[in-house]
């Protein structure tokens, strides 16, 4: 089986170069051999499984098959094969504690011992969350729990409509938040980053306002335009899925100001930027939104999302002030916030110090600065993006600073790269996004970047 580049999905520079082609067949052999019981179980699995992941991640690139995992441990994750990897994707950036964290999982193995869920709240882990969650991020004055980011996000529109009484939610032009309608219109999986996939209701599209990340003046243009019809404006204070591409500070006050003048919600999906500081990413900016979502690292490593915000707003979805029981906005769920999400939740928030977050920011400056000199060295258009445990690759060279500039990087590159990185012994997203986690030191690094050399060198990348 071999990859086929360039195609939906592939490459955006057009047709694949060939020597770009060369590098992932040379990659690709070695990969095969590399994991033969991969292959095996995948062709067990495809035909029950789509793309035979179940979550349908480590598909979407022109991937032959995924890589079966079987264990990790700390920053290293074991396949099917035996192979060990550095870990980058750390559970699809839930983990920055690393695998099998022991004060995490203990905290899990006590709670399954009494028990998995109530289909009502705990006792005591219903407000420890909470209150581990408001010392971190205090915007959430009121906040629900849900079983994933998604489900968060959609919330927060529904909140957000039924506040202001108006319709229309905008969004980054790219941006990713999630399997729900809205956040589907333009979320960058396409090669058109405004495209809206099939299969949304009738009035999605228009329901929805594309903004274009970092760019205040056409942003403000278009919250102006639209501001009667405005519910709410979601945003990342980094914009994780086009390659961790931090906001400007000027950015988010911008949107701040233009959201707070129009009577507009201001939503911050924090589902990834949670653990870049002790207080999220609006922490870091100084931005406070309306609403906050919470995804991926506020669970542990178990399904937890979270939505909250201004009191106001939350209020809607309580009965005891919207009685008789009959808040506006409903929101019911079996499993949100089920004890042994809340179990993993506390002990990686306790876990999470600052320390432990400082740490994590030395690790992802070194891990950047790294690949600059790396790239600066062999003369290659590669660039590392990011804040904090967050970092993106990019090959282009232009710098990137938004969407549109990540969406010149060439992907057909990054995942011949990643073919080489996995060789080596690296689990890394193909379009070149990650984290690190705190089980990592910088030694650790100094060796990716000796990989990373090796791979671009070895590729024949550096004449691209
Ligand atoms: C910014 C952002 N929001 C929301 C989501 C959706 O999270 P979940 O997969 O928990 O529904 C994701 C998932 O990657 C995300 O990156």
């Amino acid at each position: 089986m071999t990859a086929r580049l360039g195609g939906k999905g592939g490459g955006i520079m057009g047709k694949p170069n060939p020597q770009i082609a060369n590098a992932v067949a040379l990659a690709e052999k070695k990969f095969d051999l590399r994991t033969r019981r991969s292959r095996e179980i995948h062709q067990r699995v495809q035909s029950m499984i789509p793309g035979g992941s179940p979550n349908g991640l480590f598909i979407d690139y022109p991937t032959p098959y995924p890589v079966y995992m079987d264990h990790g441990d700390g920053c290293w994750i074991w396949d099917a094969d035996g192979n060990r990897y550095f870990d980058l994707v750390a559970g699809d950036w839930a983990l920055p504690l690393g695998h099998r964290n022991p004060v995490v999982s203990s905290s899990i193995a006590a709670q399954l011992a009494k028990g998995t869920t109530w289909g009502g709240p705990d006792a005591e882990l219903t407000f420890q969350v909470a209150t581990l969650i408001q010392q971190r991020i205090p915007s959430m004055q009121r906040m629900r729990f849900t079983t994933s980011a998604t489900e968060a996000v959609m919330q927060c529109m529904r909140l957000a409509r039924t506040h202001t009484g108006r319709p229309k939610i905008a969004k980054m032009r790219g941006a990713f938040h999630g399997l729900y309608d809205i956040p589907l219109v333009g979320n960058g999986r396409y090669p058109d980053a405004g495209y809206a996939p099939p299969g949304l209701p009738d009035g999605t599209v228009q329901s929805t306002v594309l903004l274009e990340y970092n760019d205040s003046k056409n942003s403000v243009q278009a919250i102006d335009a639209e501001a009667d019809k405005l519910a709410a404006v979601i945003v990342e204070p980094i914009n994780a899925t086009n390659g961790m591409i931090p906001a400007t500070r000027e950015f988010l006050q911008t949107l701040r100001e233009a959201t707070q003048r129009r009577g507009i919600v201001l939503i911050f999906d924090e589902t990834v930027t949670f653990p870049v500081s002790d207080h999220g990413g609006q922490g870091l900016y100084g931005v406070t939104p309306d609403l906050t979502t919470l995804g991926k690292v506020v669970g542990g490593g178990l399904p937890l999302g979270v939505f909250g915000g201004r009191e106001e707003i939350m209020n809607l979805v309580d009965p005891a002030i919207h009685a008789p029981n009959r808040p506006p906005v409903d929101h019911v769920s079996t499993f949100a916030g089920m004890p042994i999400c809340l179990a993993a939740s506390v002990a990686t928030m306790q876990e999470l110090t600052s320390d432990a977050h400082q740490h994590l920011q030395d690790l992802g400056e070194y891990l950047r600065q790294g690949v600059s000199a790396l790239a600066a060295e062999l003369q290659v258009p590669l660039q590392a993006t990011g804040t904090g445990l967050l970092f993106g690759l990019h090959w282009t060279p232009n710098r990137v600073v938004d969407i549109q500039t990540a969406r010149t990087s060439n992907r057909d590159a990054l995942y011949a790269l990643n073919r080489h990185m996995y060789n080596a012994g690296y689990y890394m997203f193909p379009k070149g996004i990650g984290i690190v986690s705190t089980p990592m030191q910088t030694a650790d690094l100094d060796q990716f970047f000796a990989a990373l050399e090796g791979a671009i060198v070895e590729s024949g990348l550096r004449s691209v």
